[in-house]
């Protein structure tokens, strides 16, 4: 492969989405070689192979394609075929016919090896030389996916750098993982080394929120009416509320938990985009990096907080044993791989301010956690008063909501009030409601699949920046600093099944506003 310089491995092209809709075009035309590391891991075999299988489903995807799984596990190619139609059946919603999972998965063949193993890097690029018959190396795109072990990350950037797999003649890309980095310190540095093999537009920081629909369609719904726009901003809202309950527990990732927990998780990322994509300001357009440059203004935006301002703002929690129903489940520290005397924290409610022109005094109060009461992802915005009480003071009750849930429902509701029918003037809080499903009769596109699309596209819209995802860490450090610093002394502090420690209700009480009701 020849050495071209990191600028000249471009890996954004314009995409506009109006001119090539996924739905008909996707990446058909970008034939490619993607090594999986850490290919016959729970993410690979739950997430990636069912997800590329979708769009290989739906044509797609380019028919040249090869995907190499490097792992630590002993496979042979054969086995790895196996063992990715195994994982297809499992995780793809419909069934699919047996000749095409098998035509699918023959695109697969394994590299058992240990990652700081030079020789098998040499056997990668091998295989990259060999390419894909009838495609050249120019046309030829190389996608190395981490979905190996965080901390695996910085000996396979360094050895695809070393193996001349971080260029090539067509075009080269890397993705990787959240959480990127266990801080902002460690995210700079792991920044530093990525950016030492590949150039920033080489690099796919991957948050499969972004891929989702609804979170999509914020975008397009702030952007693309001018309804809302004009009240959106700290003259009518009062705050804003971003809740991502779930009902699962840990499930196997004790250990990954135990190090993590909730805040490194899910708020870094997950909630910092939510909220950014709530509140940032109209891109120049919306090519990749006049998004991303407003998104990284929000996460500068955020108030500095002290340590007296962590103290009566920010909540944490962790569940103990629960019932959803007839099913009882385990506590977190009785969950496997966790200590008995675990201070690691699977639930978190906190307010913040952005302190810029258009959000300066609107709370967002951000809510996330495991073992919670049910599934719920939902940003809810809700506008301030009428100046005056005419309509008398029922109406207080019900201010004007917008409810933008992202799942397990994808929807849009306004809540505003209407006349009771009726001799009397009585106000009744009506909805208005758009639900994806039942609007387009369709389901969506899965996050992942939307995503490696995107990525073998070279759009970076949806992928996180460098600079972004240090400001990200910034806003979170403190709180876990602050944490650690200062271990619970009442862990478990919420029973599996409820919505998590009276201390979050305290924390909206004191506002005098109330969590959103989702039973
Ligand atoms: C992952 C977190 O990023 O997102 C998990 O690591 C979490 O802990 C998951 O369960 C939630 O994703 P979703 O799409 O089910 O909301």
């Amino acid at each position: 492969m020849s050495d071209s310089g990191p600028a000249a491995q471009g890996g954004q092209q314009p995409v506009d989405p109006c001119v090539l809709p996924l739905g008909t075009q996707g990446a058909r035309d970008y034939p490619f070689i993607m090594i999986m590391f850490g290919g016959a891991g729970d993410l690979a075999r739950k997430k990636l192979a069912p997800t590329l299988f979708r769009p290989y489903r739906d044509n797609l995807l380019a028919h040249d394609f090869r995907v190499i799984g490097f792992a630590r596990t002993q496979l042979n190619s054969q086995a790895y075929m196996a063992m990715i139609k195994e994982s297809v059946i499992k995780h793809c919603e419909d069934p699919a016919p047996e000749d095409m999972l098998n035509e699918f998965v023959s695109h697969f063949e394994f590299i058992s090896a240990n990652f700081e193993d030079d020789s098998k890097y040499e056997e990668v690029r091998a295989a990259v030389e060999k390419g894909l018959p009838g495609v050249s190396q120019e046309n030829l795109n190389l996608l190395h996916y981490l979905a190996a072990p965080p901390d695996s990350a910085p000996v396979i950037i360094d050895r695809l750098k070393h193996h001349g797999l971080a260029q090539g003649p067509g075009r080269v890309r890397v993705i990787m993982e959240k959480p990127f980095g266990g801080d902002r310190a460690s995210a700079r540095a792991l920044n530093q080394r990525v950016l030492n093999a590949f150039d920033e537009n080489q690099v796919f920081r991957i948050d499969h929120y972004l891929g989702k629909e609804t979170v999509q369609n914020l975008m397009f719904f702030r952007f693309g009416n001018n309804v809302f726009e004009p009240l959106w901003n700290r003259n009518y809202v009062d705050h804003i509320q971003i809740t991502a309950a779930e009902d699962i527990g840990i499930e196997t990732r004790g250990n990954f938990y135990e190090q993590a927990g909730v805040v490194r998780d899910i708020i870094q990322n997950h909630m910092l985009q939510l909220a950014a994509h709530t509140a940032m300001e109209p891109p120049a357009s919306f090519d990749a990096d006049a998004v991303r440059d407003e998104k990284f203004k929000i996460y500068k935006s955020f108030r500095k907080v002290d340590e007296e301002y962590l103290r009566h703002n920010m909540v944490r929690g962790q569940y103990g044993p629960g019932r959803y129903g007839e099913q009882a489940v385990p506590g977190y520290r009785e969950e496997a791989n966790v200590a008995k005397d675990s201070v690691s924290p699977t639930f978190f409610a906190g307010k913040f301010y952005i302190d810029n022109w258009r959000w300066s005094g609107v709370p967002f109060y951000l809510r996330a956690g495991k073992r919670l009461n049910k599934r719920i992802t939902e940003i809810y915005v809700e506008f301030k008063q009428p100046p005056l009480k005419l309509m008398g003071s029922a109406c207080q009750d019900a201010p004007n909501a917008l409810h933008l849930q992202i799942q397990p429902e994808e929807s849009i509701t306004l809540r505003f009030n209407a006349k009771q029918p009726g001799v009397g003037n009585i106000p009744h809080p009506s909805l208005l409601e758009f639900n994806y499903s039942k609007a387009f009769q369709t389901a969506s596109y899965p996050p992942y699949a939307r995503l490696l699309l995107d990525c073998l596209r070279g759009d970076l819209t949806l992928f996180a920046r460098q600079d972004g995802v240090e400001a990200m860490w910034s806003v979170v450090d403190p709180i876990i600093q602050y944490w650690e610093d200062n271990p619970p002394a009442n862990f478990p502090n919420y029973k599996a099944g409820t919505w998590g420690p009276e201390d979050a209700d305290e924390l909206m009480g004191r506002d005098g506003r109330r969590w959103r009701d989702f039973a």
